[in-house]
C-alpha cells in the first residue's frame, strides 16, 4: 500500500514538472553536448525545435545499433522507451 502511494506521488510529481516546462529526467544531460541555445557555436547537431518523432526515432536507432554514432549509442542505452519519449517531446518544445 505504501509502495503504491509512493508510485502515485512520483507519477504526479513528474506530471507537474512537465506541466511547468521543466526538463524531464535525463534531458538536462543532453544539453552538455547538444547546445540548448542558438548562440552557441557547436558541431553537435541541434535538438531544440526538432520534431519529437525524429529525436525519438534517432534515439531508438542508436540504442538498437541500427544508427551508428561515436557517442549516442552509449547515451541512448541509458534511456527506456518512456524516457526517450519524454526527452524527445521536451527538446521538440524548446525554441531553436
Ligand atoms: C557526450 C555528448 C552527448 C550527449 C550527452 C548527448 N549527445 Fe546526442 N549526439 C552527440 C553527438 C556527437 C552526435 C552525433 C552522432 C554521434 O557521433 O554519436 C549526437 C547525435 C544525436 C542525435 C541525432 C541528431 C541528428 O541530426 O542526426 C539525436 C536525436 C541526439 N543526439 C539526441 C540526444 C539526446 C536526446 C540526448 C540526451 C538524452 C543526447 N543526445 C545526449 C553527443 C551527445
Amino acid at each position: 500500500m505504501a509502495r503504491a502511494l509512493c508510485a502515485l506521488i512520483f507519477a504526479t510529481g513528474a506530471g507537474l514538472a512537465n506541466a511547468a516546462g521543466l526538463p524531464p529526467p535525463g534531458a538536462a544531460s543532453c544539453s552538455g553536448c547538444h547546445a540548448a541555445s542558438a548562440n552557441v557555436d557547436t558541431p553537435v547537431p541541434r535538438l531544440a525545435g526538432v520534431k519529437a518523432e525524429d529525436i525519438a526515432a534517432a534515439m531508438r536507432a542508436y540504442k538498437s545499433g541500427d544508427k551508428a554514432g561515436t557517442i549516442m549509442g552509449r547515451v541512448a542505452k541509458g534511456f527506456d522507451d518512456a524516457e526517450i519519449g519524454a526527452v524527445a517531446a521536451w527538446w521538440a518544445a524548446q525554441k531553436p
